[in-house]
């Protein structure tokens, strides 16, 4: 399967355009980098890629189709902040099982803890949390990830660790990824192709 970003523009408002005539692809059992400046327009594009902003001009498709939005969005977005996306008045057991029930071997790939479950996002640490927002995008629907600086904030060991496990399901499963990082060391290690930001965003 191939996603195709194709002349995408976009501006929040009058003043500032952010994206212009942006094109990128990714297909199925792929890793493809971005890498970019502060604020020039990453997330927001991810945004657009994974379907949480709509009025944009230009086309996301697979295999050259609209996405389809009813049932279930096969491109997920994972943020670099995992407590942003997660209810603080769910136990992370509501939390994890919210999209699908994941296995124990995928739990215990991503080193998920049992006794963890029982407890409510905020005893957890940012790296646990991401574990957890991680399997639950790897819903056995989702065909596309988008990685939005998911690693941040992960010491360099745990950081690797976590990647493998998420590019070996990925890959198992025919899943591509758009990795969007400020870490060109990861980016070398982890991906097939590398774009940078400045080269397709045509301001
Ligand atoms: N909802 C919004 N309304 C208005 N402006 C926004 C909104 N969200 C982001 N922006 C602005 O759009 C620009 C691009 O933001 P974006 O988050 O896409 O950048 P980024 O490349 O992901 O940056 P970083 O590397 O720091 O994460 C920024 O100047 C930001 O302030
Ligand atoms: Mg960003």
């Amino acid at each position: 399967m191939e996603l195709k970003v194709e002349n995408v523009s976009f501006s929040y408002n009058k003043k500032r355009q952010i994206l212009k005539d942006v094109s990128l692809s990714v297909s199925s059992n792929s890793v493809v980098g971005l890498i970019g400046d502060s604020g020039s327009g990453k997330s927001t594009l991810c945004k657009i890629i994974a379907g949480y902003i709509s009025n944009y001009k230009g086309s996301v498709t697979i295999d050259g189709e609209k996405i389809p939005d009813k049932d279930y969005y096969p491109v997920q977005l994972i943020f670099q902040h995992p407590e942003k996306t997660m209810n603080p008045k769910w136990k992370m057991k509501k939390v994890l099982n919210e999209s699908w029930t994941p296995s124990q071997e995928l739990k215990d790939t991503f080193g998920l803890k049992e006794n963890w479950l029982n407890r409510w996002p905020s005893e957890l640490s940012g790296g646990e949390l991401q574990r957890f927002s991680i399997i639950r995008a790897l819903n056995p629907k989702t065909k596309f990830i988008i990685a939005d600086e998911i690693s941040t904030m992960l010491d360099a060991v745990t950081q690797v660790q976590i990647w493998q496990s998420l590019i070996n399901h990925c890959k198992a499963n025919n899943i591509g990824i758009l990795a969007v990082s400020h870490d060109i060391d990861l980016l070398n290690i982890i991906c097939d192709d590398i774009l940078y930001f400045k080269d397709i965003n045509n301001l």
